[in-house]
């Protein structure tokens, strides 16, 4: 008890320290700017001894909005030579300096968690609701220019899943031959066997290259990016995000809004069973480029019951592998099925465990249900944390941590623990 007492002290110094004035550092040395979806994370731990900081956290994400909806996957506040690419590289962004992709879309979610928990925030949410809603149409209009329902992803780094096996072969298309001379700077600040591979590195910059040389104009990269995979992370999370934004339209009685949200809903679940893969008999991402499913099984791949999906031969098999995985592993949900030969324990996203992940993979179990094993998520959850720390990842065999420490979304989930076991 005391202990946990201990740790609880540890998150909220964390999340204190990170706080750079109305955002959060991911971690001080190896992220030093505003992310997106950490941000989200964020302000839910924030909530718990803060809510007036909680919704700070979002409202500046949602300040570096584009015109056009478009919500950065990263906001350069202020300038720090310790990360590459840095603000010089994306030259994007319109009131202040950002990166030119996004990132998966948790803020309708974690909006909706905040207003449940303190419905005196109203007008605040109201004042978000309109940012939220343009972003998603943002999402229809450039993530989904095919009409077909589901997230069509432009950059790894946009799924948050940096360097999942899941990209390798349509990664293969781009053309890292004009990649400028640039040096790394995550390597300086921790292990290289943590981190994605020099080739990954080329590509990913490759692709921030093609963005630029566009000016970042999303309809044009929309059609012509040599990387356009249909992520199954950002597919569930963007289908689970529309159902949150949906209920939030009908708590602000926004009628015409909640009609549109309601439409994109049913698009959304009309067109996910594309990326149902019979032969892995799992979920997985999809080359749109191809057409060839990825074949792997990663922990994005149980995010299906977060999304609010409901199709019990599907459900069965996924909970199938949720068994075997959980006989692998001391600690769920590894990043890559353990029984992949790339499974690698500390390698950022083919195997360590993600805080973050769980939490959607734990909730939606329940909510769906499986009350047990989204109950042995959260716990391992909890159990990873209460053994190492608040590190940016962790080996789901023995509970080592890998990657960044102080890391803020880690902070936050541990200081939600509560409201998961309930
Ligand atoms: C990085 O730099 O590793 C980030 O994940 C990009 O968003």
């Amino acid at each position: 008890m005391e202990a946990t007492a201990q740790r609880d002290e540890e998150a909220r110094a964390i999340l204190r320290a990170n706080d750079r004035g109305g955002y959060s550092v991911p971690n001080r040395r190896v992220y030093p700017f505003q992310w997106n979806w950490d941000s989200a994370f964020v302000a839910l731990g924030f909530a718990t001894f803060d809510r007036d900081r909680a919704w700070r956290e979002i409202e500046t994400l949602f300040a570096a909005q584009w015109r056009d909806g478009f919500v950065p996957h990263i906001v350069f506040w202020q300038d720090d030579p310790g990360y590459f690419p840095g603000p010089d590289r994306w030259q994007a962004g319109e009131q202040v300096r950002t990166s030119g992709i996004t990132q998966p879309p948790v803020a309708a979610s974690i909006v909706r968690t905040l207003w449940n928990d303190d419905p005196s925030s109203r007008d605040r949410l109201a004042t978000l609701f309109p940012k939220l809603l343009a972003w998603h149409r943002w999402f229809w209009r450039h993530r989904d220019f095919e009409d077909r329902g589901v997230v069509v992803t432009m950059h790894p780094w946009e799924t948050g899943r940096d360097n999942s096996p899941e990209w390798d072969v349509p990664g293969a298309a781009i053309d890292t031959a004009g990649v400028e001379p640039y040096v790394r700077r995550d390597t300086s600040h921790l292990d290289a066997a943590m981190r994605p591979t020099q080739l990954e590195y080329d590509r990913y910059v490759a692709l921030v290259d093609f963005g630029r040389s566009t000016g970042w104009d999303h309809a044009r990269i929309a059609a012509h990016s040599p990387f356009r995979v249909a992520d199954i992370g950002m597919s569930m999370i963007f289908l689970r995000a529309n159902r949150d934004l949906l209920a939030l339209a009908e708590a602000l009685g926004e009628s015409a809004a909640a009609a549109e949200i309601a439409g994109h809903v049913a698009r959304a679940e009309r067109g996910i069973g594309w990326l149902w893969d019979d032969d892995a008999q799992s979920w997985c991402s999809r080359d749109t480029i191809t057409g060839r499913p990825s074949g792997f099984v990663t922990s994005a791949s149980f995010l299906s019951f977060w999304a609010g999906l409901v199709d019990p031969a599907r459900d069965a098999a996924m909970l199938a592998h949720f068994e075997r995985i959980g006989t692998r592993v001391r600690y769920l949900m590894p990043s890559l099925d353990p029984d992949d030969p790339g499974f690698q324990m500390l390698r950022y996203w083919r195997g360590p465990v993600w805080a973050v992940v769980n939490y959607m993979i734990g909730h939606g179990l329940s909510e769906a249900g499986h009350v047990e094993a989204g109950a042995r998520v959260l716990a391992d959850t909890t159990a990873l944390i209460a053994r190492s720390g608040f590190y940016e990842a962790f080996d789901p065999t023995d509970g080592a941590p890998t990657g960044g420490d102080t890391f803020s979304w880690t902070a936050a989930i541990w200081l939600v623990r509560t409201e998961q076991q309930r």
